[in-house]
């Protein structure tokens, strides 16, 4: 037993490490209750996201409600494969085209930020950088050999791996070693604001993903406990039969 749990003890730092590629997660920092922060992250998701991805247990006119926005503005500005507000946000790419498309179908995201957490959310979206060696042209830090392109590369630009010495100030910025392929090209100013812009645009989305992921999971909770209850009976009728079998041979 005892050398059960150092077995564990030891292995567990390394699973942590897999998940993200071996590369420091960066703090996420989003707040749930901060609303403006919601409507931007679902502004961003809807433009951005949802050609590949959908919500499909969120409803629109459950998200206006949530998050304050009016239904005119859901319809104008949110919907553009729905027709209606009560319908649920899926999508109309088909499985099979996205996996020749992209060699794996774009997953379902309404409980990615618990299956994920939000820490590995905001660094993966800060972590895509040109890569030649691959054919989309891009990778991942935090997500080797990935699938998905770059989608918000017109808000942060394109990043490359920084040179030995300008890694230090990569870090805390972009993804870490990470700088902006035409950095030399911007200010100190500049810099600065392209680079927490893009922060902002990103700690929103990953804001939006969490609020979409907690309804979610007060479902996955009333799942759990008729899984639970089920259980408990399946339990008394294996008692019953075990009684009757034995009854018998005694
Ligand atoms: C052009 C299609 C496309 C768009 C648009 C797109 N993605 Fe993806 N995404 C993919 C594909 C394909 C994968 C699967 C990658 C893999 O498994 O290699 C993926 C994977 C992901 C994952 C990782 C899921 C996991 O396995 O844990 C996250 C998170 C994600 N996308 C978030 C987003 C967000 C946020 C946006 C909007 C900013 C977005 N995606 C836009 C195609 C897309």
């Amino acid at each position: 037993m005892k050398r059960l749990i150092l077995v564990f003890i030891l292995v567990l730092p390394i699973t942590a490490l897999a998940s993200s590629g071996g590369v420091d997660l960066q703090t996420a920092n989003n707040n749930l209750h901060d609303k403006k922060s919601l409507q931007r992250g679902a502004g961003l998701f809807v433009n951005y996201c949802m050609g590949c991805h959908s919500l499909q247990y969120m409803r629109y006119q459950r998200m206006g409600d949530d998050l304050g926005i009016p239904t005119e503005v859901l319809e104008k500005n949110l919907m553009f494969s729905a027709e209606k507000v009560g319908e649920l946000m899926t999508i109309s790419m088909k499985k099979a085209d996205a996996e020749k498309w992209f060699g794996v179908a774009p997953p379902d995201l309404s409980v990615i930020a618990r299956a994920r957490g939000v820490d590995w959310l905001y660094t993966y979206l800060l972590s895509f950088y040109l890569d030649s060696k691959r054919a989309i042209g891009i990778n991942n830090q935090v997500f080797k050999d990935v699938g998905m392109p770059h989608v918000l590369w017109k808000l942060q630009g394109w990043q490359v791996p920084a040179p030995e010495e300008a890694s230090a100030e990569g870090h805390g910025h972009q993804g870490a070693g990470l700088v902006l392929k035409n950095r030399a090209q911007m200010d100190e100013k500049k810099h600065h604001e392209s680079v927490n812009g893009y922060r902002r645009d990103v700690r929103d989305l990953v804001n939006f993903l969490a609020y979409v992921g907690e309804p979610m999971q007060l479902e996955r909770r009333v799942i759990g406990k008729w899984v639970i209850f089920f259980l408990v009976i399946f339990l008394i009728v294996a008692y019953a039969l075990k009684k009757e079998y034995w009854r018998d041979i005694h």
